[in-house]
């Protein structure tokens, strides 16, 4: 059955007189979720004290909620696990990819990558000695740059600048052609278009549920490991809840079973029943077709944007297929425009230098959204209203 978006929007709580093209960064509260958290705190937490542990279910929640995360990522149950943030969920991935290629010292990633993912490489290369090296090059070239030196290739799928998709399908196909293996950062792409993990052979995938999937913020990460490496990896941050027998207080560590490895300590209990409620939105929503949406969205955006305020430059490719579910333009006072547009109720981001961002959400971004958007906008450029100094002054978080 085709999905009813009008009726899923309703599911949304959205600020009154908003409209919210920022879902790509920190996704809107679904409406069940106050209740559900409620219930947490007040029924569980405060009822059942410690008891929630195993009466509520908290402790299985981590790998109940990778099972219903995983239906969205083409990953098989048992094979994704929540918990912690998405930067050491990378770690995490990283380090067991790399001990998994012993002989090779190169991870490659790109230019267009999240600072943070580069970070985290830079550090495990520090922490094992220096013997090891990140190489990033242009988004263009990181296929081309695969060869038989490099050890992982981390990526993130789609671009967070840019909104730059890369070919998941190919490039790992060409990975493991070259003997490396892959990380892939889905941060940008779970709950904003079809991912097939198992399709497409990866190894190890992470991302957030903040963004697309409406988790609120701090809400978990999540880390997806191939099941044919699910005995194998070897845990960096090697944590009791990753124990094999947690509960037996043993003086070392062994590996629990699979995926349940790469849990490390307690996990969010009241950030996971926001989740849940967000989950209850999103079970059996068919990507492919939030994805299509999405795209006439942009496409409706993009055509609005180009007729109506020519001065700002598309910063996203034009086909489809190198498209996730962000639009970004380009413009040198990109901040001062974007705080001028969040004024006036339209809420994007903007991303230094001069990248502004906007997402497409179809659950409850609608054409008139989109209108009203390009209208608000389109007005902000002609009167130059945006050229105000509380408009430039910088915040902590842009
Ligand atoms: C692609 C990507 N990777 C990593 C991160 C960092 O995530 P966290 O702050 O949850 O660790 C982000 C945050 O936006 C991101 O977009």
């Amino acid at each position: 059955m085709p999905i009813d978006f009008a009726a899923k929007k309703a599911l949304f709580h959205l600020p009154e007189g908003v409209v919210y093209l920022d879902g790509n960064s920190l996704g809107p509260m679904v409406k069940a979720a106050p209740a559900r958290v409620d219930h947490a705190v007040q029924a569980e937490w405060g009822e059942m004290l410690i008891r929630g542990w195993n009466k509520a279910g908290w402790m299985a929640q981590p790998a109940a909620l990778g099972n219903r995360v995983g239906k969205l990522i083409g990953a098989a149950p048992g094979t994704v696990v929540l918990g912690d943030t998405l930067s050491i969920k990378v770690y995490q991935a990283l380090a067991s990819a790399l001990e998994m290629n012993p002989k090779r010292r190169v991870i490659l990633s790109d230019t267009g990558n999240f600072p943070s993912d580069l970070y985290m490489a830079e550090g495990l290369c520090r922490t094992l000695g220096g013997q090891y090296r990140l190489k990033t090059v242009a988004p263009e070239e990181a296929m081309a740059a695969i060869d038989d030196t490099v050890a992982v290739v981390m990526l993130t799928e789609v671009d967070y600048r840019t909104g730059r998709r890369h070919d998941m399908r190919e490039i790992t196909r060409r990975s493991h052609e070259m003997g490396a293996i892959t990380v892939w950062d889905l941060a940008h792409s779970a709950g904003a278009l079809p991912v097939d993990l198992a399709g497409a052979g990866a190894d190890f995938a992470v991302g957030c549920t903040y963004k697309y999937l409406n988790s609120g913020p701090g809400g978990p990460a999540f880390i997806y490991v191939a099941p044919r490496h699910a005995e194998v990896a070897r845990p960096a941050l090697s944590g009791w809840l990753g124990h094999e027998a947690p509960f037996a207080f043993d003086l070392s560590y062994r590996p629990g079973q699979g995926i349940e490895r790469m849990r490390v300590g307690t996990p969010p209990v009241l950030q996971m029943a926001a989740l849940e409620a967000a989950m209850d939105v999103w079970d059996g929503v068919d990507l492919a077709e939030v994805h299509a949406q999405s795209l006439r969205l942009q496409d409706q955006f993009i055509k609005g944007v180009e007729s109506r305020a020519p001065m700002l430059q598309l910063a996203t490719p034009r086909s489809h297929l190198m498209r996730g579910s962000q639009v970004s333009f380009r413009h040198p006072e990109g901040y001062a425009i974007m705080q001028a547009l969040i004024h006036e109720g339209v809420i994007g981001d903007f991303r230094a230098p001069d990248i502004l961002r906007f997402g497409f959400t179809p659950l409850y971004i609608d054409e008139d959204d989109v209108a009203r958007a390009v209208s608000v906008l389109a007005r902000i450029m002609d009167y130059g209203t945006w050229d105000k100094p509380e408009f430039k002054a910088r915040a902590a978080v842009t």
